[in-house]
């Protein structure tokens, strides 16, 4: 699918610029626990999935560059000299985004056309935007010799969401999407932007991500409101960050808070220490504690962080009532999207089955399965 995929983009590329494109995979990724601890400077246990963005990059010879998005058939073109962010821009805020963004570093670059297209549903809470972000600036960086790390490189990705694409996300999505390892997920400390990779294994379980397949409105908007207070409460407790406080000092200030607001940054503490004991559970073999902190999770995200959403809720509310299924949460941002279940091998068509057709008669909507396999980050394709 992925070998598709690369071959589709190339031979865009080819029939509609001069020259052998370089070749750039870049993953999306899933969350195993730790949500909305990324921009608190805490821990998140992400992995890159073998489902992403492909992109045909090389120079061009006018003083213009174009962007083809392959699957919507739509381009974009624009000069290098006359960048900024487009109102509605879609997909073309993260490619410009990240040019302003090397820009901005001093960096100049010449002329240059893509072409990319993925496999990951937008929408579906895999990051396909940081996948985007990072097949851009990977492939900038290779064209044109620029010498970034790959730790320079995710910044730069990053800056390009919160300046052009408006939301003031944490370092997880991008971060696992360029740094992901096979078969690993990483327990990265969202500080120091240091990983441990662990090895994946549940034996007779395995991960298995349910698409809503919806996305609610103003997610954005929510999103960045509940960052601002987390950094609200920081503030007053006189830390950097949510990662530095324990329940007790947000008890200490809760007069001085809206209870929602306490809600949400408990949920944050809750939540780092939660990624931290999955940890444990995981290296231990503790299978049931660990889906037990996934629903916790849940339930933290859906009634304190309130990021969630009915149709979310639904899954995991049937998964809480079904032997076969450990452990589940919603996952990524929130308002749609993707949840993440521990589920029985054995089971594994069986539960779809069910789950397909109890989705169906609550929402009259369809819901998708991924069985992820995960994978290695953002990297050169040559073919
Ligand atoms: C989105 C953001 C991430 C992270 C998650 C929630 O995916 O891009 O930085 O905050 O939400 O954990």
């Amino acid at each position: 699918m992925k070998d598709t995929l690369l071959k589709n983009i190339q031979n865009s590329f080819k029939s509609q610029f001069k020259g052998e494109p370089l070749m750039v995979f870049s993953p999306g990724r899933i969350n195993v626990i730790g949500e909305h601890t990324d921009y608190n400077d805490g821990f998140v246990f992400p992995a890159a999935i073998d489902k992403g963005i492909a992109a045909a990059v090389q120079q061009s010879d006018n003083d213009f560059c174009i962007a083809h998005a392959y699957d919507l058939d739509e381009y974009y073109e624009f000069t290098l000299d006359q960048i900024s962010p487009l109102n509605q821009g879609g997909w073309r805020n993260y490619i410009i985004g990240v040019v302003a963004e090397i820009q901005k570093k001093g960096i100049s670059l010449s002329p240059f056309n893509i072409v990319f297209g993925g496999n990951i549903p937008e929408g579906a809470g895999l990051s396909s935007s940081a996948a985007l972000e990072n097949s851009v600036v990977f492939s900038l960086n290779e064209l044109f010799n620029l010498g970034l790390s790959k730790s320079e490189m995710i910044l730069i990705s990053q800056q390009a969401e919160h300046n052009y694409a408006g939301v003031k996300c944490g370092i997880m999505d991008q971060y696992a999407s360029m740094f992901g390892q096979k078969d690993q997920a990483l327990l990265l400390d969202c500080r120091t932007q240091e990983a441990t990779p662990f090895k994946i294994d549940f034996h007779d379980y395995q991960l298995l991500l349910i698409n809503t397949n919806v996305k609610h409105d103003l997610s954005e908007a929510a999103y960045n409101d509940r960052r601002q207070v987390c950094e609200n409460v920081s503030k007053l407790l006189n830390i950097k960050a949510l990662r530095d406080a324990t329940a007790s000092d947000l008890v200490a200030i809760k007069p001085q808070l809206l209870e929602e607001d306490y809600q949400k940054a408990l949920f944050v503490i809750q939540e780092n220490n939660r990624a931290l004991e999955a940890v444990e559970a995981m290296k231990a073999n503790e299978l049931e504690h660990l889906g037990s902190l996934l629903f916790g999770s849940h339930d933290g995200l859906q009634h304190q962080y309130q990021v969630s959403c009915k149709e979310l809720d639904f899954l995991v509310d049937f998964a809480k009532n079904s032997p076969h299924i450990i452990g589940a949460r919603m996952m990524g941002g929130g308002f749609g999207g993707c949840t993440i279940n521990i589920v029985k091998k054995s089971e594994l068509e069986t539960l779809q089955d069910t789950i397909a057709n109890v989705y169906k008669a609550a929402f009259d909507k369809d819901c998708s399965f991924y069985n992820v396999n995960l994978s290695e980050g953002t990297h050169l394709v040559s073919m």
